[in-house]
């Protein structure tokens, strides 16, 4: 199987999984990337069932829309039963680092509204010990330069995204050369950093259930 297959399996399985857990009516919380992109293609056959979504980015809601699922902001939503969203690495907690794609901000906030958060991926992506893949940090850019001085005193090379700015109008620092043991704890240590928006570690609200594409099928992981 490719890994687009395998991305296309595990969409399927959310879909599978909104429709069994989501009681009907209900806003669906939807992630970004590629693999969220597949899972927006496999909700669209069942968008009556739902009143709509809220969205992740702006790629996201213009990829809903295309489908006529409605997209609801944030603040007009009180609850979201289940939020879909792929990963960058993910342990066997269920932490993970996400923000390849720059959306980790409004991703946490959304993840943070949920009742349940379902993670979409591909085998690759499950690490004994996350930092292989660069932790993204979202930055005020007046910031930009002292959060790379803080990042580097907890042992990280962080590098300036380029040509990037996020939906919320701010840069990312991709900071490597982290081996994340304590998840939780560098999470809210980066987050102290004044000037840091956010970071892509979801330790502290990790993932409920993994759906992991594997050659042999997708393993349900809770
Ligand atoms: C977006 O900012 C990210 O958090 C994505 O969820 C993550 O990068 C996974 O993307 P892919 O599904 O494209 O690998």
């Amino acid at each position: 199987m490719t890994q687009d297959e395998l991305k296309q399996a595990v969409a399927q399985a959310a879909a599978d999984y909104v429709a069994a857990n989501a009681p009907e009516g209900s806003i669906i919380g939807v992630g970004t990337g590629s693999t969220a992109n597949f899972f927006i293609d496999a909700l669209a056959p069942l968008k009556a069932r739902y009143k709509g979504a809220v969205a992740s980015s702006e790629a996201t809601r213009k990829r809903l829309e295309g489908h006529g699922i409605p997209v609801f902001d944030l603040n007009d939503v009180a609850e979201i039963p289940v939020y879909v969203d792929g990963a960058d690495e993910i342990d066997a907690g269920l932490n993970m680092i996400k923000g390849g794609g720059g959306a980790l901000t409004r991703e946490k906030i959304v993840a943070a509204v949920a009742r349940t958060f379902v993670c979409i991926c591909d085998a690759s992506k499950l690490v004994d010990v996350m930092g292989t893949f660069p932790l993204p940090v979202e930055v005020i850019p007046m910031a930009r330069a002292h959060v790379a001085r803080e990042l580097a005193k907890l042992g990280g090379t962080p590098l300036l995204r380029e040509g990037f700015v996020t939906d919320n109008g701010n840069l990312i620092l991709d900071v490597r050369g982290l081996s994340i043991i304590d998840p939780k704890g560098l999470e809210a240590r980066i987050n102290q950093i004044t000037g840091v928006v956010t970071n892509g570690l979801f330790a502290v609200r990790p993932a409920d259930v993994l759906l992991l594409g594997t050659a042999e099928g997708v393993r349900t992981i809770a």
